[in-house]
């Protein structure tokens, strides 16, 4: 696994929960982080590709924490930004 990948992404979400005016803030971050973990837990019991979820762990709220108007389309948005990232 690539970890520099892991640790931009962990970086990147933690810059945008912490820039200030956010709706969810540092809050947003703790859930994530938390999602990742749960999702590390799965990906070994169901032999998945860590790295692959753990990406899409760390990206799947990259919407709702970068701009608060994309919630209730974050999913979309969100896959937007993941590709950018
Ligand atoms: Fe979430």
């Amino acid at each position: 696994m690539r970890g520099d990948i892991i640790k931009y992404l962990s970086d990147e979400v933690k810059r945008r929960c912490e820039m200030s005016g956010k709706f969810f803030g540092i809050g947003g971050f703790y859930h994530i982080e938390a999602v990742v973990k749960n999702s590390e837990l799965l990906a070994d019991k169901y032999n998945a590709d860590k790295e692959v979820v753990m990406i899409a762990a760390w990206l799947h709220d990259i919407a709702s924490v970068t701009d608060y108007s994309l919630y209730e389309q974050h999913h979309l948005y969100g896959a937007e930004m993941a590709n950018e990232i």
